[in-house]
């Protein structure tokens, strides 16, 4: 096996001495997963270090393109995360060593705790991190880890482990691009010594089409994509880009041989609109509906028509106009399709009527599919950011 020569790539240094490479390959349950990608990116691309986790499922796959690589594995970073399902000390120790087995791996670089909710009844979720980390702490003084993590914490789930436990997690991997840039986290994490990695880099694309950044793209004679990983890299934010194509590999690797200037960072940083593509602790609920159905709970979901806010939304117009129904028929039935118990509110009699008339109809998936891109994390009630 011959290999193209290693990436120029940088790398950070973690608290413990070990040094991450700044740019990684992304891998996911999203948008599927390619066994030839990962061997074309490590042989091909140079790319050495790959993030992924036991919620994306191809852990096994993952292990068999490594090896198939022929890199030697001393050569290679690896990320790998635990999921909330596997919280507590004794079923934390068992997912990793479940995941190296899955992996033919003896350690990850990296274990992270992927979410600072443990859903798990009878525990609180500080008490349940702290359990956790606990067992984290252990594997990595057993060198089962070469350092450990968490992902997707905010400041206070960060100060809670510190009052908690000993190890200061060496990285928190949150989402980071232009649109999303959580200036104030970023700054806690780089003052208490905690590497900041950001994930979705380019916004799952969103990003891509973005008037600024294909202008900036054009000026340097880039791709959109390679502008905004050259961002996050020139930011000083270790980045994981997934994609499952070659050539998107290749493009999204060459990021080395150029610098944006100062002007173009601040425009960039200009960008930030708060939205998050990825499910947040406190926004998009797709991850606990898909939880609680595995686990066989009812989701419920309240304020089905976002307070009224959903009412006037040209999208929830057009497709009530096509099904000759109301923007409230055509938001409850969206719930329902959903499999969501749903549970509008009125006090007038007539709307009580209408937002009883959802059964006669069904929507389409192309309707189902336009209305799930609404997203944009907005509450309307109730905002679990200030839960404990
Ligand atoms: N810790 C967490 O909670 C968490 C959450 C989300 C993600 N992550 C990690 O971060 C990684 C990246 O995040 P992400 O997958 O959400 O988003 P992303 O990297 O911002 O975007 C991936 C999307 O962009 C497309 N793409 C990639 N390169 C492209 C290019 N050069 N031109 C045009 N389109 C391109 C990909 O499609 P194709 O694959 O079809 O090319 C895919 O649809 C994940 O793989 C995962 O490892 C972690």
């Amino acid at each position: 096996m011959t290999f193209a020569p290693v990436l120029n790539c940088p790398s950070v240094p973690l608290s413990n001495g070990l040094q991450i490479p700044i740019l990684g390959l992304g891998t996911s349950h999203n948008g599927g997963y390619s066994h030839d990608a990962v061997v074309y990116a490590l042989t091909e691309c140079g790319v050495r270090h790959i993030d992924t986790a036991k919620r994306y499922g191809c852990e096994e796959e993952l292990g068999k393109a490594i090896r198939e690589s022929g890199l030697v594995r001393s050569d290679l970073w690896l990320t790998n995360k635990l999921w909330p399902g596997d919280y507590g000390y004794k079923a934390a120790k068992k997912a990793c060593l479940d995941s190296c087995s899955l992996m033919g791996a003896e350690c990850f670089d990296l274990y992270l705790m992927h979410w600072p909710d443990s859903w798990q009844p009878g525990c609180s979720n500080r008490e349940m991190r702290a359990e956790t980390w606990r067992a984290l702490e252990e594997l990595y003084k057993e060198g089962v880890c070469r350092a450990i993590g968490v992902s997707n914490f905010l400041v206070h789930h960060l100060e809670q482990l510190k009052e908690d436990c000993s190890v200061t997690p060496h990285v928190n991997q949150v989402e980071y691009h232009p649109f999303q840039q959580p200036i104030h986290l970023m700054e806690y994490c780089r003052r208490e010594g905690i590497v900041f990695e950001g994930y979705s880099p380019l916004a799952k694309g969103q990003v891509l089409s973005n008037p600024t950044v294909l202008h900036i793209a054009e000026k340097h004679r880039r791709t959109p994509a390679q502008i905004c990983i050259r961002w996050s890299i020139q930011n000083g934010v270790v980045t994981i880009p997934k994609s499952i194509k070659k050539k998107r590999i290749q493009e999204n690797c060459q990021v080395f041989g150029f610098q944006l200037e100062e002007g173009d960072m601040a425009t960039l940083g200009k960008l930030h609109d708060g939205r998050h593509v990825e499910y947040h602790p406190f926004q998009q609920p797709s991850e606990p509906m898909e939880y609680c159905r595995q686990e066989g709970i009812a989701f419920q979901g309240y304020c089905p028509l976002a307070k009224g806010q959903v009412l006037s939304n040209p999208t929830f117009i057009q497709v009530a106009q096509k099904y000759g129904r109301t923007p409230a028929q055509i938001c409850i039935r969206w719930s329902v399709q959903n499999g969501a118990i749903t549970i509008p509110k009125s006090t007038k009699k007539e709307r009580v009527v209408e937002n009883c008339q959802v059964f006669g109809f069904q929507l389409e998936e192309e309707d189902m599919g336009a209305m799930i891109k609404l997203h944009d994390g907005r509450h309307v009630s109730w905002d679990p950011t200030n839960v404990e």
